[in-house]
Order: C-alpha cells, then structure tokens, then sequence
C-alpha cells in the first residue's frame, strides 16, 4: 500500500501501552474463569431507563436526520445551563459545542488551539489518550508529574517550570483519572495564574465533574478570576448520566473560538446522531440517573476504602472522587506492574498498574469502582490476603 500519513502513525508509537493485564484478564474470563474485573472504567450498569426511553421515542418519532453542525439548539441550551452549573459560571448555548463524547471535545479543543511545533504542559497521571491527542495536532508536550506524596496534586511551581516560549496550553483533569484526585482552590489558583500570566489556554478535563463524595468538592478553574476567556472545558454524559457508549459530550469556551472549532465537526462528524441527541436533551433537562449515579460512586468509595484503611501495608492516595481508588503498594513491591500480574494469577483480581498512567503513579495500583458493592468488598478481601502472604523479600514488611 502507498505510506500511511506521519500524523496517523505517531499517534500511538507501537510497544506496551499498559493495558496488558487487563486484556490478559478479558481474555480469560471470556474464556470462563472468575475473575474479578477492576481493570476498566466502565459503568456496570446500563443508561438510565428514562433516557433509554427517551430515544426509543425519538427513533420511532422519525428523529433520523441530519442536525445542525455544533448541536442541535435545545441540546446546546440544555449543555450551556449544565456547563452554568458544572463550572459556576454562566454559560450561553453560542459557548458549547456538542460533540461525540469528551473524548472528541478534547480533541477539537487541541486542534483549535495548537498549531504544529505548539507546546502544551500536561498534568500527569493522566487519562490515557492525552499524548496521542496532542500528538494528532502535531504537537510537542511535557509532562508534568503530581507526587503521590501530595495525593496527587500538581504543584504549580513544577508546572511553570516546564512553561517554554512556545507553550500555548496548560491540561488538567480534575476529578482525575487514575488518581481520583479533586484539586484544591489552591492548586487551581496555581494553576490560573500561570495561564494568565503566559498568556495561555488551560484545557480543564472535567468529564467527572459530579462524582465527588466526602467534603472535596469540585471546582472548575474557569471560575477563577481572568479564567473564562482561556479556559476549554471537556464535558461528557459518559460518567454522570451513564451514557458511556451513546458517545455525547461538549465544549464549553469563549464563543468565538467554539465559532471556529464548529468547522471540525463540518469536516469530521457533520454533526451528532438525532436521536441520541434528543435522549440526551432529555437526560440532561432532567438529570436523569445524575444524582443516583453520584451517590452510588461515593458509596462504592467509602466501602472500598473502608477495607483498606487501618491496613498498614497499604496506603490510599487521592481517592476522593471519580470512579477510581489508588493504592500505593510499594511496601510491598515497588513494581506495580509484578504485582499486579501476581494479584491476578493469585487471587483473579484484575487490577491497572500505576505506571500505565506515568512515572507518578508507579509503585500504585489502579482500582476501578465500576463492580456492584458486594464484588468490591471480595475484592479488597482478595487483596489483603494477597498483600499479608505477599511472596518474596518484602513479604514480612507486606503482613505488618
Ligand atoms: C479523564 C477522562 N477524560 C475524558 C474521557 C473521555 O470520555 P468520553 O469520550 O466517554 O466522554 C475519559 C474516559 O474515560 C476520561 O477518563
């Protein structure tokens, strides 16, 4: 075949992506095995009925159309009083893009901002798709890595320090994914006055925005002062209307530059699905599932969590909200990725190293919240007695 594109090849250089222990688990539990799956996350529940009814309405209604190029204009007023109240700031329908998924919101958010040779600084750990999005735009970008020690907050000086002259862009994502980190007012303010100070956009991930639990609330940067002019927020339906597969989010930013970013779903998507559209008006109108879905992560947090505390061997980072918990486990193995290939021979628990997600989060693993509470409370009970017969040198200091 004549050569591929330079673009497409460099999005994701080949070797190990970090996902190896988790598709090595699929595999054998698709061929029978029980294996406890807290690799991945995805809901285990499906979309809330209401909204599943609502597009059956909508499909039998004959919503089989094209739609307009950013939305359609009650799907971006129904995004724009979201985004008022996901970021506290208020939001008109001409500020939000409707696009498939977060996912393509982050992408249309790097493809309006950075041209090629473009720096950006991008928080780690971070969600897996970052680099190849940056890469996609032919972008350059240094990584930036939040210290366990800090639970996984970034410190702004660091940041700042891997500014350059050609940095357009700053990427956060909190709540965060793997780290379940909720970033502080102070972290932001950090993070802000970095942004206004060099002149830059703050890309700000904010997909789980309603999963928090405990007293960490989350706050968007584009509230803090200057803010709003600079700032991208990605937003999805993904995680807080549990809608992970209708593939639906949005853009929220200055209208001017979401004027310019309606171009690329002229030339990639030519505008949603119709009557995914009309469920999820209908879904975010009414909050459909939102605060169930909530309330059900933060249960699911505390259960998990309550099995691990008081368990010296262990020591929880970040955690405190969306889908994840992160369990740093070097007393026991610094090597993430051995342990965790030992958890699932062992005990069937599949479980994502740390380092999948960057040199921070080595020597952690990566517990996912999507399984029902009694499967998680299994699974931390898997773990423990793992951790306390933990085979090898540091096994006396494991059982401790
Ligand atoms: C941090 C983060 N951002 C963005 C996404 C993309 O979500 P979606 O494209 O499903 O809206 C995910 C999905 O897991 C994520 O974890």
């Amino acid at each position: 075949m004549p050569h591929p594109s330079s673009r497409i090849s460099g999005i994701s250089p080949s070797g190990k992506d970090g996902w190896e222990v988790h598709f090595a688990a699929l595999s054998r539990r698709q061929k029978g095995e029980d294996i406890l799956m807290l690799s991945v996350g995805d809901h285990d529940f499906d979309t809330p009925s209401e909204t599943v009814e609502a597009c059956v309405t909508a499909v039998r209604s004959g919503h089989h159309h094209y739609t307009q190029l950013p939305g359609l204009p009650r799907l971006r007023e129904a995004m724009a009083k979201v985004a008022t109240e996901a970021t506290g700031v208020a939001t008109t329908a001409d500020e939000v893009l409707a696009t498939p998924g977060g996912q393509s919101a982050l992408y249309a958010a790097v493809q309006a901002t950075l041209d090629p040779g473009d720096h950006a600084v991008v928080v780690a750990p971070y969600y897996a798709t970052y680099p190849g999005t940056f890469r996609a735009a032919g972008a350059d970008f240094t990584v930036v890595e939040a210290r366990a020690e800090d639970g996984f907050q970034p410190d702004a000086k660091a940041v700042e320090a891997a500014v350059r002259p050609e940095t357009r862009a700053i990427l956060v994502n909190t709540p965060n994914n793997p780290t379940g980190a909720v970033y502080t007012r102070e972290t932001l303010e950090g993070i802000a006055e970095i942004c206004c100070a060099h002149d830059l956009w703050l890309y700000s991930d904010e997909v789980y925005w309603t999963l928090t639990g405990g007293s960490r609330r989350h706050l968007s940067p584009r509230a803090l002062p200057g803010m709003k002019e600079r700032t991208l927020v990605i937003n999805s339906l993904s995680k807080s209307h549990g809608m992970t597969g209708w593939r639906i989010g949005w853009l929220t930013g200055p209208a001017d530059l979401i004027r310019l970013a309606v171009n690329l779903n002229l030339v990639s998507t030519y505008g949603l699905n119709d009557f995914v559209s009309r469920a999820a008006i209908e879904a975010l109108e009414n909050r459909y599932g939102v605060d169930e879905i909530a309330a059900r992560y933060a249960a699911r947090r505390e259960i998990f969590l309550a099995e691990m505390r008081g368990f010296n061997a262990v020591t929880v980072r970040g955690s405190e909200g969306g889908m994840y918990a992160m369990l740093d486990i070097r007393t026991v193995e610094p090597d993430c990725e051995r342990f965790a290939w030992r958890l699932l021979e062992a005990e069937k628990v599949a479980v994502m190293p740390g380092s999948s997600f960057g040199e921070a989060a080595a020597g952690h693993i990566r517990i996912s919240l999507c399984q029902p509470d009694a499967l998680l409370k299994e699974a931390a009970t898997r773990l423990r007695r793992f951790i306390s017969a933990y085979p090898g040198e540091n096994k006396a200091r494991a059982a401790s």
